[in-house]
């Protein structure tokens, strides 16, 4: 008898410590949310499901959709809610900005634009990946050292890349015969072909006040050997080269074969007017490719070919863009969003965002995946990946976009005609300067 009343005690002390120690278990990942050091112990328990929400501007090629539902069988713990933010970019960053100010856990993880891994670091936005990427023993060799060094800060990795951009010339080959070597060979081109076959347009580009103008800016520029800061810091937009290309830009922007209200274009509208049929040349990403010769939206599908931009009296020059996976440092769930990331951002995602979103890899090795380049040809083609390895960063700085801001409102000024190139690059110069000496 006694021995049965101490093993009956015995029992409901064990079953006491294993509800104790599963409500404590179960507390500390919840007051895990805001200490967030990578700590793997933060998911449930086997069996439950865990949902995470992913967020990323609209994907017009539905790259996204295929990669999270190969995701959600490799993983079937973790459902992806997937958080639909803001095209443009600038519009993009300041939701994200509202919303980590506020420390909100509502999303997990999220794509960030090259330009903002310095910043969301500094601000504690984002949570460093270096003990994720040892524990999964990831070399980050693999992977193009462009980006990688561009979500390094402070001797950590904030992000992982996972695709690549450089602005490139779009061109319809059932109107095109030869591709323009020239910014003035485009300009003859695209007077002669706007109105034939239905066009309405002769180029399209991005010029409205956000942003894509300013990596629009930035290939004019340097396509005749100018530059906005060099690498050492300087400001050096106020120089007779890169008034050129700003005058280049200002004439492209003010003649009659774009859109009249093309300050009101960003990629969405311009490649809308693209797959539309209304343009023979579009300057735009690679992921063009893909929405181009995407049976469901394209009228152009089949015919269309990628060439290097236009060159002015330095060469022809493309913006560095791309975008990388982040994980909130304010999620309750970092090592399921861990696992999304490196998912997306791995060999197997990165494939298929390559395949359904033409997409550039910034995993080098799969530019040799022949189903790569059987659905993206250009990416084979040789110089493709030398001109993304020679494309031209813009800024890297922690207070980047008040000096995209500048560059913004005087490159509009100039194609308003409110102000001269010349006077746009001396306003930008003396305003930049301001902003750095601070
Ligand atoms: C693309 C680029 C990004 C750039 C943006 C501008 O999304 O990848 O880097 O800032 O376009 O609109």
């Amino acid at each position: 008898m006694r021995i049965l009343k101490n093993s009956k005690l015995l029992f409901i002390v064990l079953a006491l410590i294993l509800v104790l120690s599963a409500c404590s278990s179960s507390n500390n990942s919840s007051s895990n949310s805001n200490t967030n050091s990578g700590d793997e112990n933060a998911s449930s328990g086997e069996g439950d499901k865990v949902t995470i929400v992913y967020a990323r501007g609209k994907d017009a090629t539905g790259a996204t959709d295929a990669m999270i539902e190969e995701f959600e069988k490799q993983n079937p713990n973790i459902d992806v809610e997937f958080r639909e933010m803001p095209t443009d970019t600038g519009a993009q960053h300041d939701a994200y900005v509202t919303m980590l100010n506020a420390e909100s856990s509502e999303i997990d993880v999220f794509d960030i634009d090259v330009i903002w891994p310095a910043e969301f670091a500094q601000a504690g936005y984002v949570l460093p990946l270096d003990r994720f990427i040892q524990k999964d023993s990831i070399n980050m060799d693999d992977y193009n050292q462009g980006p990688v060094s561009a979500a390094t800060f402070n001797g950590k990795q904030w992000a992982m890349p996972k695709f690549i951009d450089a602005g490139m010339l779009f061109y319809r080959t059932d109107l095109v015969s030869e591709a323009p070597k020239t910014w003035d060979d485009l300009m003859t081109q695209a007077s002669e072909l706007k109105g034939q076959e239905g066009t309405k347009f002769g180029y399209l580009m991005q010029a409205k006040q956000y942003e894509g103008l300013v990596t629009n800016a930035v290939e004019f520029v340097a396509s005749y050997g100018g530059a906005f800061i060099d690498e050492n810091g300087e400001v050096v937009i106020n120089s007779p080269e890169a008034i050129k290309g700003l005058s280049k830009l200002v004439e492209i922007a003010n003649s009659d074969f774009v859109p009249g209200n093309i300050n009101t274009f960003t990629e969405v509208e311009s490649h809308t007017a693209f797959i539309e049929g209304q343009s023979p040349f579009i300057r735009n990403w690679p992921y063009q490719y893909a929405l181009a010769n995407d049976e469901e939206q394209s009228k152009i599908v089949g015919n269309v070919e990628v060439a290097p931009l236009p060159e002015g009296d330095a060469g022809s020059a493309a913006a560095l863009g791309g975008w990388m996976s982040a994980i909130n440092n304010f999620s309750e769930h970092p090592q399921e969003a861990w696992e999304l990331l490196k998912f997306m951002t791995g060999e197997e995602g990165q494939k298929i965002d390559a395949i359904v979103g033409s997409h550039a890899p910034t995993l080098p090795a799969l530019f040799d995946d022949q189903e790569i380049i059987d659905a993206n040809p250009f990416f084979g083609e040789e110089g493709f990946q030398t001109a993304l390895e020679a494309a031209v960063s813009r800024p890297v700085a922690p207070n980047y976009p008040e000096i995209s801001e500048i560059i913004q409102i005087h490159v509009s000024k100039a194609i308003a005609g409110e102000e001269t190139p010349e006077e746009a690059a001396a306003a930008m110069e003396k305003e930049m300067n301001e902003k750095l000496e601070k």
